[in-house]
């Protein structure tokens, strides 16, 4: 949903909990070893602890995922449980090239324009729904029963040196606890799932290190057009300058407002302190209507905005210099600063968030992930 300057408050939210899933067993207590990506011998252990149906860790282009072998049933249901991930929600496998669609017998076919998407942004933060193979070796768990399966080939070179490693198809969800922000460096990881799974490599803050922050499109290619399923780094002008003049939907069908990724009906994160999201030209008058009330307020801005600010508010993560870039890499660890992640962040009543205008892509996936945290929606 393309931001509009003129919205004043979009949404706000009634304070919630995070939601836990009480139908899903606790996961079995498992000794966590951080790993450091950039040793090889880390790299070959983490690789062999994949091999074994071990769950590990690891750093991606868009945020860190949860990995286990995705041939192995008892390693890819122990994802569900470490996260607490509903089980009707399908995981994304991940291989080291696209060769792999064919190595590992992931898929029948790949559409010429499955292919053309593959070709332009493989590796990199795009996502493909491609047809199940019939006489597939994935564990059912992976595709939850769906006879579609969603793969990508990340660009991180850690994740591209471990999956290359590790020689099997690696099924990934974001590794945090369901319901709580992806994370972005291997202390967000450690936080939410240390003793939960065998070891996590250390790829290095994301935001530091060229990393998108949000998560990847994940797109269907069907005969008559092309569906996005979850807004995300790549967007829909992107998408068309490959396809050309074909039907895009943004989530949206013809027979109404049916989700086709099964995780986006499922509630998202909602921080402890309500979410507002709010034009720049807005802020220093809800500053000061909220400050009225005795609430306190932080906020979630880029650089100018936080600095003009900062006597009034609580600033817990600078989110770039007024680009969207910036602005996604910084999202989700201020988020999380928000709800006591960082040292010397206390929190909040409410926090405004006011994202960069623009109708591209990254300014889509931002809005989608904040209008999920600002109202408690389920999404994925
Ligand atoms: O950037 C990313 O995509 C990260 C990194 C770790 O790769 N992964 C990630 O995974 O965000 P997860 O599980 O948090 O989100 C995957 C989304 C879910 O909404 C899921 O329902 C959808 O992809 N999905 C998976 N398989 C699908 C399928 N066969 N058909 C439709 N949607 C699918
Ligand atoms: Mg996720």
């Amino acid at each position: 949903m393309p931001f509009s300057h003129n919205l004043r408050l979009i949404l706000s939210a009634t304070r919630s909990v995070i939601p836990i899933n009480l139908a899903m067993p606790s996961a079995t207590p498992r000794n966590t070893v951080l790993l450091n990506g950039t040793n090889e011998l880390d790299l070959n252990h983490a690789a062999q602890l994949l091999r074994t149906d071990h769950l590990v860790a690891f750093p991606t282009e868009t945020v860190y995922g949860l990995g286990a072998n995705a041939l192995s049933s008892s390693a890819t249901s122990a994802i569900f449980h470490a996260k607490s991930r509903p089980c009707d929600n399908p995981l994304i496998v991940h291989i080291a090239s696209p060769a792999d669609l064919q190595t590992h017998n992931l898929t029948t076919q790949v559409s010429p324009r499955a292919m053309a998407l593959a070709k332009a942004f493989w590796p990199g933060p795009l996502t493909l729904v491609l047809p199940l193979s019939k006489d597939s070796k994935l564990a059912r768990e992976v595709t939850a029963g769906l006879d579609t399966v969603a793969v990508r080939v990340p660009k991180h070179p850690v994740a591209a040196a471990l999956l290359a490693k590790a020689g099997v198809p690696v099924a990934a969800p974001s590794a945090n606890l369901s319901g709580r922000p992806s994370p972005t460096c291997a202390k967000h990881v450690m936080r939410d799932l240390e003793g939960r799974v065998d070891a996590v490599v250390d790829g290095g803050e994301l935001w530091k290190g060229g990393g998108w922050g949000v998560e990847s499109t994940v797109i269907h290619v069907g005969q008559h057009g092309v569906d996005i399923l979850r807004p995300g780094v790549i967007g829909i002008e992107d998408i068309r300058q490959v396809v050309g003049k074909i039907l895009i939907r943004n989530g949206k069908t013809t027979d109404g407002e049916r989700v086709r990724a099964p995780g986006m009906k499922y509630r998202h994160y909602a921080p402890r302190a309500r979410v507002e999201v709010i034009a720049e030209g807005h802020i220093e008058q809800r500053i000061a209507e909220l400050r009225q009330e005795g609430k306190l307020v932080g906020i979630l801005a880029g650089e100018d905005i936080c600095e003009s600010n900062e006597g009034n508010a609580v600033v817990a993560v600078r989110c770039g210099r007024g680009d969207v870039e910036g602005f996604a890499r910084g999202l989700y660890r201020g988020l999380r600063a928000f709800d006591g992640e960082e040292t010397g962040v206390g929190k909040v009543d409410v926090i405004l968030a006011v994202p960069p205008r623009g109708t591209g892509g990254m300014e889509e996936a931002v809005m989608n992930r904040l209008m999920k945290a600002a109202s408690g929606e389920k999404v994925g």
